[in-house]
């Protein structure tokens, strides 16, 4: 296993000048919609243990959270850090007072959510703001526009874009210049492989992964005859149903054997090999709990060699490819 410092790992975020550690916080599980037993001291101490174990980037959205707790927290935890940090949040996605989710991207609609993320954070500009889904409702080239003002107008230092297609990324890039797309990729799920990746590549745009654990499934603590309690979101998911379940238990079953020879744990094994593949710029790692992030950001500051990559990759042909369902 090759070993580095955490430094030595910083990446550029495209060409904003911002530099992000591989590992980024996911701030959707603190913001306590589909994650269970989430309170502020935990997740205020999970922010800081991620601050302190060399995890700089954190990225949360306007619709974290019913009232915004995912941003709010933030904002409360790290905010006399600010200068240390890279915020990003996400625009163009709510939820009704009944909990329906609902995409508006229009452009009066962004330029409101954007303020109030920022009220939220505590801060006058985040550092990356993200469409975080094509609105059907708007052309995409409007709801581009409108981050490319909030941009220039200093709210945001760079725009990013999640949940699209190749198609749609090039629409938006001719609009907005883009610093960062956001899709779903793992070990199981690698679909933007084909296109959106190496075109991401091409045009000098980060790829910044939701998803590395497959949503704690790749965390290899999820046992095979694990009942999701009820209010668990993830039920939902064909990931963790039936035949599909299965097979990823048996993967995940090849990666512990690997992670112990490593003297590893499976989420490190998962998240070193993601942050490690051409393209991949950080991963967002979701926690709640300090020991989760600190686990995964032992993901980063070393290097799978050969003879485990070539383990994982037979296991990975054995298992095929697995279903995708994005978030979004
Ligand atoms: N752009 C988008 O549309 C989009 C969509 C989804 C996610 N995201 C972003 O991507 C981030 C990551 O997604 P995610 O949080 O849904 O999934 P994830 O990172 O794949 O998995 C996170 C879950 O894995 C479990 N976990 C994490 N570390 C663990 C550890 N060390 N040991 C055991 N279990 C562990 C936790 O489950 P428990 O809750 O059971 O503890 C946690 O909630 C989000 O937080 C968000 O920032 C973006």
């Amino acid at each position: 296993m090759g070993f580095m410092s955490y430094k030595d790992e910083d990446r550029s975020l495209g060409d904003s000048g911002l530099r992000v550690s591989p590992v980024a916080m996911g701030c959707w599980p603190i913001a306590g919609m589909t994650s269970l037993d989430v309170n502020d001291a935990d997740s205020l101490a999970t922010l800081q243990a991620a601050l302190d174990h060399g995890v700089n980037f954190f990225d949360t959205a306007y619709c974290y959270g019913r009232e915004g707790e995912s941003e709010r927290l933030i904002g409360r935890g790290l905010g006399h850090r600010r200068d240390e940090i890279v915020i990003a949040t996400k625009g163009g996605l709510h939820y009704d007072p009944q909990g329906k989710r609902l995409l508006d991207a229009r452009p009066e609609r962004l330029r409101r959510e954007c303020e109030e993320s920022l009220r939220r954070l505590g801060t006058d500009r985040v550092d990356l703001l993200y469409l975080h889904a094509p609105d059907p409702a708007t052309p995409l080239a409007e709801s581009a526009g409108a981050l490319r003002d909030l941009m220039a107008a200093g709210k945001t230092r760079c725009v990013g874009v999640s949940n699209v297609t190749l198609e749609q990324l090039e629409t938006f890039h001719a609009v907005c210049p883009l610093a960062a797309f956001q899709p779903p990729y793992n070990m199981l799920q690698r679909q933007i492989e084909r296109d959106t990746l190496p075109w991401c590549r091409r045009h000098g745009v980060a790829v910044v992964v939701y998803w590395p654990l497959l949503k704690g499934l790749l965390a290899g603590r999820l046992p095979r005859n694990y009942a999701f309690p009820r209010g668990d979101g993830r039920a939902k998911y064909v990931m963790f149903q039936g035949d599909q379940w299965q097979k990823n238990q048996d993967f995940v079953d090849c990666l512990r054997e690997i992670a112990q020879d490593l003297g590893r744990t499976v989420a490190q094994v998962a998240i070193n090999w993601t942050i490690h593949r051409e393209g991949i710029t950080a991963a967002l790692c979701g926690a709640k709990r300090p020991y989760q992030i600190v686990e995964t950001a032992g993901g980063m500051g070393w290097r799978l060699d050969d003879g485990p990559l070539q383990r994982i990759d037979a296991a990975l042909a054995a298992r095929g490819e697995a279903a995708v369902q994005p978030a979004v």
